[in-house]
């Protein structure tokens, strides 16, 4: 170790012969040059001259100029010019080239003063890296940081939403809890006004009692219904299922709407299609998608009920060509308690959802239909087992 560092210290460079150094200059793998101050090349070396696709003695002696296009030649002159004025190392920090062979590549060039014995500079030193590889990994790792930095973005979104929806369905839950006691215990009083307007009744109340008296009647029979509609949403208790007629179902379900005049019913529902589901939670969601049809249409229109089964299981398609839903109202169609209607309570479609999921289908919201809504019921089909 020690002799290898003395016999550096060795080496001495004056006693060097200029072919020896001018050798070991021709060899560096870095494009290299020396210019005077006419800006002429007084010394390159091999790999500058593979680089630029000149032989030695084409270069020596000319300037940039003699070799490149005018544009190039006067920015590499300005350098040069500010190297020499400032007698200070310049930096072409990254410059795009096309070598001899047409490729592409990055330069980084540095120039440095070479001062004579009396300090004045007489010679400009180039050294060239390519670092063509170095933009490239930049680029990649840039985009491999921007590709990190969407994913982080998007989970994060993610967990927000799922941490909001989870607020949401604890406080639905709460909320629901809250809602099926107090429709219970409001179920009580409400009978008992029921009876009391039956009594009164009796007593053939004429004018402003009779009417006092039907007022009463209609509004307990929303608040009844209302009611009703709480405790679907809140109880959706275990499906009792059997093998159930399709068509059946639907015709009960249109059997029990109040008659609205100029609406067509058209039923297209073959006979044979029967699901494994409980028939009364069905006929439930079933009837509030179609309430709300027949409801979208006040001055009259079409439902179309439509039945098909695949071998993923039956669908059965609602229509209407009444007022349609919004695009910003499609959105919150299943949010309990979100209502259009003066006298709605919201909470038809986000129980018909829960009652036909407990039966392992779907209630979606069909957008694209030309006039009106379009709602579909994925249900499982009968089979043999069903229970
Ligand atoms: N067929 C339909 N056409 C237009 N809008 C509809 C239809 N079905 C549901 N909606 C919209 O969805 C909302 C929620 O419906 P729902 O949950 O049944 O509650 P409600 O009927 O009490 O308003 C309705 O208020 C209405 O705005
Ligand atoms: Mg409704």
């Amino acid at each position: 170790m020690a002799r290898g560092m003395g016999a550096a210290q060795d080496l001495d460079f004056s006693r060097m012969s200029f072919e020896f150094l001018a050798g070991l200059i021709g060899h560096i793998a870095h494009p290299l040059f020396v210019k005077d101050r006419e800006f002429r090349f007084v010394l390159v070396n091999l790999a500058l001259c593979e680089m630029i696709g000149r032989e030695r003695h084409e270069v020596l002696g000319k300037t940039d100029f003699d070799l490149f296009a005018p544009e190039q030649a006067a920015f590499f002159r300005s350098k040069d010019v500010e190297m020499f004025a400032t007698g200070a190392t310049v930096t072409i920090e990254e410059e795009p080239i096309t070598d001899a062979s047409g490729s592409a590549h990055v330069l980084r060039t540095t120039k440095v003063p070479f001062r004579g014995e009396a300090g004045e500079v007489t010679h400009l030193v180039g050294i060239i890296s390519d670092i063509t590889e170095v933009k490239k990994l930049e680029g990649l790792l840039r985009s491999a940081n921007e590709d990190l930095e969407r994913r982080v973005a998007e989970r994060t979104q993610e967990l927000v939403g799922a941490q909001e929806a989870l607020v949401r369905s604890e406080r639905l839950a709460a909320l629901g809890e809250l809602a099926g006691g107090l429709a219970h215990q409001l179920r009580n009083p409400l009978g008992v006004i029921q009876n009391a307007v039956g009594l009164l009744r009796r007593a053939n109340l004429v004018g402003l009692g009779r009417e006092a008296l039907d007022i009463i009647a209609e509004e307990v029979g929303r608040a009844e219904h209302i009611i009703h509609g709480l405790l679907d949403f809140v109880r959706v208790i275990a499906p009792s299922r059997r093998n159930v007629s399709l068509l059946t179902m639907v015709q009960e379900v249109i059997g029990q709407q109040v008659c609205m005049p100029g609406i067509d019913v058209h039923i297209d529902v073959p006979e044979a299609i029967e699901a494994c589901v409980d028939p009364i939670q069905v006929q439930t969601a079933m009837s509030n998608v179609v309430r709300n049809a027949l409801e979208a249409m006040p001055s009259g229109g079409t439902l179309t009920i439509k039945g098909a089964e695949s071998c993923d299981g039956i669908e059965l398609w609602i229509e209407d060509t009444g007022i349609g839903v919004s695009s910003v109202a499609e959105k919150q169609l299943f949010s309990p308690l979100r209502t259009t209607k003066p006298l709605g309570v919201g909470l038809g479609l986000s129980t018909a959802r829960n009652l036909i999921a407990a039966q392992g289908g779907h209630l979606d919201y069909v957008p694209g239909s030309e006039r009106g809504a379009r709602f579909r019921i994925t249900l499982p089909i009968a089979r043999s087992a069903c229970a």
